[in-house]
């Protein structure tokens, strides 16, 4: 049940990411309802056949249709014209830290509907074009490689699946919280090291939602909080969903290797 959710939270987050990083226009989708998003599809139909060229038009299309799948699920009908906007508004991207951006969410979008070896291989096209940019501490990479461990998983690539994991856990940290938490609840095996930085981090967010009186410590005390904050404060910048993340995987460890709290 975890790794469907992790799956839908991945390819929602995705379409989050294009929009921050390609400055996509608008979509506003996620307020607005199916009928709508339905006609707007429609619309930007018309105004691809009438702009063939235009990046806007193409990607605006493909986020609709992507929208579409995600929120009124129809079999992955959508995915194909969907797919085939994403590729022809990577081609048109004036830039291309945009076309990254499409990439991703093309992948994204091909991982949710099925097609996961090509998903797959569309990551790793996001993964090489980001480090030729320079971008291997952004969102949009760390999510990226967080989406080729889903689908490494689904391919049956356990192994890779766990190391593509860990690379997002050295990554994300104070960039990409969500990417971060979702690879927490994806990991299957935890080394001492990360049973140990897991439980820092829940004891943080523990301790941060019970609220701290800092007055109240000894000295010694409020230090290692500060220090605790320093280090985790970060985390309270998430949504209460992202953080709740990290819970999964420390039931995980208790779990799998009977790590008692
Ligand atoms: C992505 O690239 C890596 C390294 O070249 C390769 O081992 C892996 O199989 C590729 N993954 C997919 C899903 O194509």
């Amino acid at each position: 049940m975890a790794s469907r959710n992790i799956l839908g939270a991945a390819a929602a987050a995705a379409v989050v990411v294009l929009l921050a990083a390609a400055a996509a226009p608008q979509v506003a989708a996620a307020a607005a309802g199916v009928a709508e998003l339905e006609a707007r599809a429609g619309q930007l139909r018309s105004a691809v056949a009438a702009h063939p060229s235009s990046f806007e038009a193409a990607l605006e299309l493909a986020s609709t249709l992507h929208q579409l799948d995600h929120s009124a699920p129809n079999g992955g009908k959508r995915v194909p014209e969907a797919a085939a906007a994403y590729r022809r508004a990577a081609e048109l991207a004036p830039q291309l830290e945009a076309r990254a951006a499409v990439l991703s969410n093309l992948a994204a979008l091909l991982l949710a509907g099925g097609r996961v070896d090509e998903a797959g291989q569309v990551m790793n096209s996001t993964l090489e074009l980001a480090r030729e940019l320079g971008m291997e501490h952004s969102e949009l990479y760390v999510g990226t490689l967080f989406n080729l461990a889903k689908a490494e998983q689904q391919l049956g690539r356990r192994e890779a699946a766990q190391a593509l994991l860990r690379d997002v856990l050295q990554r994300s940290k104070g960039i990409a919280g969500a990417s971060y938490t979702k690879a927490w609840a994806a990991l299957k095996q935890f080394s001492p090291e990360e049973r140990r930085e897991l439980q820092e981090g829940i004891r943080y967010l523990r301790r941060s939602a019970k609220g701290v009186d800092e007055r109240s410590l000894s000295a010694s005390r409020a230090a290692a909080w500060r220090a605790l904050r320093q280090r985790w404060g970060w985390l309270d910048g998430l949504s209460a969903v992202d953080r709740s993340w990290m819970y999964w995987g420390a039931f995980h460890a208790y779990q799998q290797e009977g790590w008692v709290w």
